[in-house]
């Protein structure tokens, strides 16, 4: 018959749950003393909210698109006070993009024809929105904790266009995750680091009179495709 050896479980589980009792009862007064005696409040912490975009850095990062194979590994300048945001973008096996983007609206997407970069070619689109600012996290959702690529990160999700995960200890962002399925993880974040002044200036043949006018619709890596975020 089972039933000997299912009471004898259910005596050790109660040993086990009044034990725990016994040692919660002993320590929950104890942090209650000091937190009065610290004069601390226990009240519940308010919400985390996203720290704000360092003004310049400098970050590295692989890019996976998770509906369909396409790996990247992506140099990211972010200049707030120059007004520009660059993406070298280096396709697997593939094109080398760089990804210009001006405050003015104005971004230039040009490959310079070395090594498999499949010739020289420019686009240059009108946004009608400018670069991100650093605050451009405010207002979005807090949805908790949660661990990616091992960090342990305060996520917040904005307009349904972005998933952001922010590491909880050092505020360094980790990943973010477009509705697109694109997907970011921060490899190194330099604050500070800035690009030297001759790596902005679009090439030549972006002024041609062939080059290439293009609407909005190619979404950027970080330009939003509407003026929402
Ligand atoms: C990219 O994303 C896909 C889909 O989520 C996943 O199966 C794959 O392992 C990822 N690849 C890398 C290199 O992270
Ligand atoms: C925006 O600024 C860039 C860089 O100075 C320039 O090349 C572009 O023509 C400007 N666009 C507009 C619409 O003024």
């Amino acid at each position: 018959m089972a039933w000997p050896r299912t009471s004898l479980r259910l005596s050790i589980a109660l040993i086990l749950s009044l034990t725990l009792i016994v040692v919660s009862g002993r320590t929950m007064p104890k942090r209650e003393t000091l937190n009065i005696v610290l004069g601390e409040e226990t009240e519940e912490t308010p919400e985390p909210i996203p720290t704000p975009w360092p003004e310049q850095f400098h970050a590295l990062m692989v890019m996976n698109n998770t509906n369909k194979p396409e790996l990247q590994v992506v140099d990211l300048w972010y200049d707030w006070p120059n007004g520009c945001n660059l993406n070298l973008i280096q396709n697997q096996l593939g094109k080398l993009l760089h990804d210009v983007e001006w405050d003015n609206g104005t971004s230039y997407y040009y490959t310079l024809g070395v090594g498999d970069d499949g010739g020289r070619e420019c686009c240059i689109m009108h946004f009608p929105v400018g670069i991100l600012r650093p605050n451009w996290l405010e207002g979005a959702n807090y949805l908790g904790q949660s661990y990616v690529d091992g960090f342990l990160c305060n996520v917040w999700e904005k307009v349904d266009f972005i998933w952001y995960y922010e590491d909880v200890v050092t505020k360094r962002p980790i990943h973010w995750l477009f509705f697109t399925g694109m997907s970011a993880h921060v490899m190194t974040f330099e604050v500070g680091a800035v690009l030297e002044d001759s790596k902005w200036q679009a090439p030549a043949h972006c002024f041609d009179k062939q080059a290439e006018h293009g609407t909005p619709e190619q979404t950027s890596l970080l330009r939003p495709p509407v003026a929402s975020v």
